[in-house]
């Protein structure tokens, strides 16, 4: 039989560059080898100010974008979370099994929660999503879990929740391990290559978006942030030109290694018009598919949620058998 893999993500703004070649690159690498079960976290969503006209169209937006980017329905069961709802059911199960504690030492709610004026304002969401998403995992059971840098935190919590149930149940959930690669797991904005590219970010100058215009995007290539060497090589002091390194390394199939020598003795200006051309070719492609993809999300969204809510369904009985519910 298969392994399993489970992966999702959340439906706040447009898909960035990073959220492809973070996640979404690996989910198609891996559809041949595994039973995949990967969902749009709409629930997810909830823990920011949305309004329901733009989580309906992310939602849409993010299934076409699967699809457009290679994942194929036939192989791989893609559905919307709040489609299957055990996922909720779930969440409070894992809840109980998950303290404060190891909740508030998640450093993405430190983050979020210290950005905010009123602390007494943030979301329970902000603080209590983990344990959901640790439920999103748990409930498939799988092995490998393909996620950017930024969720590892998240996934090594749901790790320590998995083994603590087990202990204290007896063996029921497969220890998942996070698939993360050494390159490309962080893409950083383009404004500020200190920090990660973010689709929540207020500035559309900082990342790529999928959907981007694709001339736009090659312009945002062109005026992103790097240093004043003028020499393309990778250096953790070069964190502007190592992420278009990556970018470009990520999209072209080129290792580091080929790119310095391909770009050796030209300046910045040469080497960003190669990585602009890439990406802007890169979206053309894409876009052209997901026109065509658009179409197709209701009735995809739909075959998955059927797949997918019968092994939430069976798994959840027999989680409720190990605690006591039936
Ligand atoms: P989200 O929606 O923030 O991101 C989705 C996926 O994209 C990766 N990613 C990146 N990778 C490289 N560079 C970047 N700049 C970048 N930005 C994002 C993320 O690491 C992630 O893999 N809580 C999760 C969604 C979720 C989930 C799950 C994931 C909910 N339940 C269960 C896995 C399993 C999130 O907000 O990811």
């Amino acid at each position: 039989m298969k392994k399993r893999i489970v992966s999702g993500i959340t439906a706040t703004g447009q898909l960035t560059i990073g959220n492809y070649i973070g996640a979404i690159k690996n989910f198609i690498k891996f559809q041949d080898e595994y039973d995949m079960f990967i969902f749009v976290a709409d629930l997810h969503a909830l823990t920011i100010d949305i309004d329901s006209k733009n989580l309906r169209e992310n939602k849409k937006n993010i299934m076409a974008l699967y699809l457009a980017c290679g994942l194929d329905p036939e192989k791989t069961t893609l559905f919307f979370q709040s489609d299957v709802l055990e996922h909720g059911i779930m969440n409070w199960i894992i809840e109980n099994r998950t303290t404060i504690g190891e909740l508030q030492r998640m450093t993405q709610f430190k983050d979020k929660s210290l950005k905010s004026n009123n602390k007494d304002k943030v979301k329970t969401g902000i603080l209590t999503y983990p344990a959901l998403m640790a439920g999103d995992i748990l409930l498939y059971n799988p092995s490998l879990v393909p996620v950017g840098k930024d969720q590892k935190q998240h996934l090594e919590l749901t790790r320590n929740i998995a083994e603590r149930f087990n202990n204290e149940y007896g063996k029921t959930f497969i220890i998942p391990e996070p698939f993360i690669t050494k390159n490309g797991s962080k893409i950083m904005s383009l404004k500020d290559p200190s920090k990660k590219m973010s689709k929540s970010s207020p500035s559309a100058k900082s990342y790529i978006a999928l959907l981007d215009d694709p001339e736009k995007a090659y312009k945002k290539i062109m005026k992103s942030v790097t240093d004043g060497e003028n020499k393309v090589y990778a250096s953790k002091e070069k964190e502007g030109i190592t992420n278009l390194m990556t970018i470009y390394s990520e999209l072209k199939g080129f290792s580091f290694l080929e790119i310095e020598n391909e770009f050796k003795g030209q300046d910045y200006k040469k080497f960003k018009d190669e990585v602009g051309k890439a990406v802007k070719s890169f979206l053309e492609n894409l876009q052209k598919k997901y026109n065509d993809s658009i179409e197709k999300v209701d009735e995809v969204a739909k075959n998955g949620a059927i797949k997918a809510r019968k092994l939430a369904k069976e798994n959840l009985k027999i989680i409720y058998k190990k605690i006591g519910l039936k």
